[in-house]
């Protein structure tokens, strides 16, 4: 089973935006995928239920921090994080998964939070990124902004100790296509594919990254 996490101590950052849409993702392309919730607040079961019959299923878990138990016919589990995760809360999290996406938007408070939280991601023992492999995106940019490539120069820039760099791998842009498939229980990539096209362009370097083994430990 491919394991993947959406993880940013930082609400409102696209956790759950970015987990949802991944979850459309491989359910359109006829994977069995588990959405499993790690978030009290809910929000992707809540998108769960808005989902239609007529959509590729997507099987949602509220999750503790145990890992899920899963019958083995699921292919995909994509995690959704909670906002203000620290410490021991970041390790259990990191420990059962093998890849993990941290979303971050261009504002200066996000970018501060990603900061601090990147400085935590650097304290955990170095045992744990043998197990699992990082990357960033941006959310929510608009495109050819300074704010945007500042954002993009610093995720570029964000390493481990050992001077491992996490990579990055896309900007998102800010597009009210996320916010009218989050009302309905549904993917970008399950819209009339007009409409969102420009946006799948920018999911492809992510995709493209989870679909090749440099995403895998
Ligand atoms: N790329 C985007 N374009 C437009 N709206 C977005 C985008 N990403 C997230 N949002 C909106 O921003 C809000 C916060 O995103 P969400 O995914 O819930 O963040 P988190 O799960 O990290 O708290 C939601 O209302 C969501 O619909
Ligand atoms: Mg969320």
């Amino acid at each position: 089973m491919r394991k993947i996490l959406i993880m940013n101590a930082k609400g409102g950052s696209g956790k759950t935006t970015v987990a949802t849409n991944l979850a459309g993702y491989y359910a359109m392309k006829g994977a069995s995928v588990a959405l499993a919730d790690f978030d009290p607040q809910g929000s992707s079961i809540d998108w769960l239920r808005q989902r239609r019959g007529n959509l590729p299923k997507i099987i949602g878990l509220e999750a503790s921090e145990k890992f899920p138990k899963l019958s083995n016919t699921v292919d995909v589990m994509i995690m959704d994080a909670p906002s203000r995760t620290h410490d021991e809360q970041i390790v259990s999290l990191l420990s059962i998964t093998e890849t993990c996406i941290v979303p971050v938007i261009p504002s200066p408070m996000d970018i501060r939070a990603a900061q601090r939280f990147f400085g935590e991601l650097r304290k955990i023992r170095k045992n744990v990124y043998n197990e699992v492999k990082i990357a960033t995106i941006a959310n929510k940019t608009r495109e050819n902004s300074r704010e945007a490539k500042n954002l993009e120069d610093l995720l570029y820039s964000f390493k481990l100790p050992s001077g491992r760099k996490f990579p990055f791998l896309t900007l998102l842009r800010q597009s009210a296509n996320y916010i009218r498939a989050a009302q309905r229980g549904m993917s970008i990539f399950e819209f009339a594919p007009l409409t969102t096209a420009l946006d799948r362009e920018y999911w492809k370097p992510l995709t493209g990254w989870l679909e090749s083994k440099k995403s895998r430990p």
